[in-house]
């Protein structure tokens, strides 16, 4: 049974929710494949349908087409096992005030029928960074530490694959950091990951592969690689030595004069940097220092979204 390629693969999914007068395609002939082992990122504005999909994973909403495999397993003819191979990390932080964390995780085992003896609280409780907390109510954490206990939370039963909605929404940057650490270990320890998020520096530091979708529909699904790679756009700036006039061979690189810097953009594909340098020195154009950059997941992404 844990011979299976893709954690996650969805075809066709449609989801439709209804409104008095209107409805919402939420899924709209949606395909989805996360590879084993994998880091996967779920892209996409607000409304895209990312929380509709792992909604349905995790047996929260209801498709009304299509299917959907979780570690090899049909959720509709496995519902109950193939919930097991999976942990969820929602988007709304629902932890009830009432239980420490310690309480929580040992319900949670419980919930699963994991014995006593088998129980991991003290490990993972440790492991996101909650041990000093673990007998406080949870209404006392602070909006970072629910989020860390909902991680712990979803991997109380040992899932094959963690999923995580917005595992960073509102938490501030050292912690976010350590939250990547850990996402990062457990996948090398060989836990596949499916995360949604708005910081596309997020996924752009964590996954291997990313799915961009907009209303429904998939816009993209690519490594991240090639993703970036489609953007070839740089763009390079000088640090002049005197005030110049932009000689006309340049208006093909999109010049910007702010004083004494230079800003010329450039097809990396087609021109090489060499060949700029070439044309400011044959125009005695001198410059003390060069600073390029190069155009990140944020560019594929508002480009993407734009085109449609
Ligand atoms: N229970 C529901 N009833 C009616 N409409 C819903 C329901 N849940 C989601 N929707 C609608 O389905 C669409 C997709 O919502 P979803 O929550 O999946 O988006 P999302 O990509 O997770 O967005 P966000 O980035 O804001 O979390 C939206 O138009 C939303 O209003
Ligand atoms: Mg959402």
């Amino acid at each position: 049974m844990s011979d299976y390629k893709y954690s996650i693969e969805a075809k066709n999914v449609n989801k439709i929710f209804y409104k008095k007068s209107s409805q919402t395609n939420a899924l709209d002939n949606f395909n989805i494949r996360i590879k084993k082992g994998s880091i996967h990122g779920l892209l996409g504005p607000n409304g895209a349908g990312k929380s509709t999909f792992i909604n349905i994973l995790g047996g929260l909403v209801k498709k009304n087409s299509g299917t959907v495999s979780i570690c090899g397993l049909n959720i509709d003819s496995f519902s109950k096992q193939s919930k097991f191979k999976i942990g969820i990390v929602p988007q709304e932080l629902n932890i009830d005030p009432f239980f420490s964390p310690n309480e929580l995780l040992e319900l949670q085992a419980g919930l699963y029928g994991i014995p006593k003896k088998e129980r991991k609280t003290e490990t993972i409780l440790k492991n996101v960074g909650l041990h000093e907390q673990k007998n406080a109510y949870a209404r006392t954490l602070s909006g970072g530490m629910r989020r860390r206990l909902l991680v712990a939370k979803a991997l109380v039963h040992s899932p094959e694959m963690l999923i995580l909605d917005e595992p960073t929404a509102g938490v501030d940057v050292e912690l976010r950091r350590s939250l990547w650490n850990y996402i990062k270990r457990i996948n090398d320890e060989g836990t596949t990951i499916c995360l949604t998020t708005h910081y596309l520096e997020e996924a752009e530091e964590l996954c291997d592969n990313i799915t961009i979708i907009n209303n429904g529909k998939i816009l993209t699904d690519d490594t991240k690689q090639n993703l970036l790679n489609t953007i070839s756009n740089k763009t390079v700036s000088f640090s002049l030595i005197t005030k110049i006039k932009i000689p006309e061979i340049l208006n093909k690189y999109k010049p910007i004069l702010q004083g004494k810097k230079l800003i010329l953009n450039y097809d990396k594909d087609i021109v090489s940097l060499k060949k700029i340098i070439d044309i400011l020195n044959s125009n005695n154009i001198e410059f003390k220092e060069i600073n390029t950059f190069e155009s990140d997941l944020e560019d594929v992404f508002i480009k993407l979204i734009k085109k449609k």
